[in-house]
């Protein structure tokens, strides 16, 4: 059984790694340690209140979401449900946590209105707006075509992981927007029974998941999910090397998703480690290039086309005419812009070619994580 030990006021408590547990998430959640897991990942009854059999225009029956799990007596009684799951998973979330929660219009704004009132700290809703919805059969109302997660820090002070750059890179080097285009879970991926029947109605799809483990967690994390179901979760925390922790209260979902995640080879680390963002790099004052002789003062630096040119100065300033100041302030200055990134403007000549501060700058922070 793999666990990890965490100290606890009852002694060291064993975290359930990489299981699933049989029963009642609250309950479950309730006999963890405290701050003892990394990120929450939720994906609750929706309480969808669905009425009488749902039927497509050629009379067949659509195969909705009818389940006894679903069901609630009142708002009132979906409400407390929500607060008690949710506050037992802010318990268990460390300091610098973070949830997520997936939902409908159905219940959607109940969730966001509870985790605030809990304490939770919105980050963003992502609307997830999927590529193959299922159609508006009765034509009374517009396609239901997407899902809201909302992403929320444990506290306001919590020092959430988001890996902004990582995200950024995958989409072609352009922020990536709070609306996700993913398809349903379909096809190979979509559990089945031997009959050929879905085995859970709600499977999410892993590339959903992926999306929210890679930007919200790190390898190694301990990912928990109170409402397990086929082990979406769990199958993507695997593949990229995340811990996960999976309740589910029904015994026959709980054996498809630990079949399911066995059956799971996890990435190699390179295909899903990390890139470290700039923001975590040292930060290096251009002086640490001139006391590291890397450049000199008195000399020259150059923009790219060599249509500007500067003095470095010995106090690690540089200098055009009367001009003095940062090799951020001189390069906005030179350009008659607001603001400049000095490190990727400037260059010195080294052995006749162009070689950018900023490579120079990359050598003292290889010379700091050495040391
Ligand atoms: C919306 S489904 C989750 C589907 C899952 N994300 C997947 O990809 O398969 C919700 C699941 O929560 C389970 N569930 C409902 N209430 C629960 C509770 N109190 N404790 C644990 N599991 C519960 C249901 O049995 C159901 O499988």
């Amino acid at each position: 059984m793999k666990t990890k030990g965490l100290l606890h006021p009852l002694g060291t408590v064993e975290l359930p790694l990489d299981q699933v547990l049989v029963g009642d998430c609250i309950a479950a959640m309730d006999a963890l340690p405290p701050a003892s897991v990394d990120l929450v990942f939720a994906d609750p009854p929706y309480n969808l209140q669905l009425g009488g059999d749902l039927r497509r225009p050629d009379d067949s029956l659509v195969d909705a979401v009818d389940d006894d799990w679903d069901k609630f007596a009142s708002f009132a009684d979906y409400d407390a449900f929500t607060k008690a799951w949710l506050a037992a998973a802010r318990r268990v979330l460390k300091p610098d946590g973070a949830l997520w929660v997936i939902g409908s219009y159905h219940n959607i704004f109940r969730v966001g209105a509870i985790l605030q009132d809990l304490g939770f700290w919105m980050l963003n809703d992502i609307v997830w707006r999927k590529a193959n919805p299922m159609p508006n059969f009765r034509g009374r109302r517009f396609t239901n075509a997407h899902e809201t997660l909302i992403w929320a820090a444990r506290g306001e002070s919590s020092k959430y992981t988001f890996h902004y750059e990582a995200l950024k890179g995958g989409n072609d080097d352009l922020q990536m927007r709070s609306d996700w285009y993913l398809p349903l879970c379909t096809g190979d991926e979509r559990l089945k029974d031997a009959g050929g029947a879905k085995v859970h109605p709600t499977q999410k799809p892993e590339a959903l998941l992926a999306r929210v483990l890679l930007s919200a967690s790190n390898a190694g994390d301990v990912v928990l999910d109170p409402f397990f179901g086929t082990g979406t979760t769990g199958a993507v925390a695997k593949a990229l090397g995340r811990r996960f922790i999976g309740l589910e209260r029904d015994p026959v979902y709980a054996k498809a998703a630990r079949e399911r995640i066995a059956g799971v080879t996890p990435l190699p680390p390179e295909a899903f480690a990390t890139a470290p963002s700039k923001r975590s790099e040292p930060r290096v004052p251009f002086l640490s290039l001139v006391e590291a002789g890397l450049v000199k003062a008195g000399e020259t630096v150059v923009d790219d086309r060599r249509r500007h040119k500067a003095v470095i100065r010995a106090d690690g300033t540089l200098s055009v005419g009367p001009a003095i100041g940062s090799i951020h302030k001189v390069g906005a200055l030179v350009q008659g812009l607001p603001s400049c990134n000095g490190w990727t403007f400037w260059h010195v000549e080294r052995d006749g070619k162009l070689m950018l501060l900023d490579v120079l700058r990359g050598e003292i922070r290889a010379q700091m994580a050495a040391a």
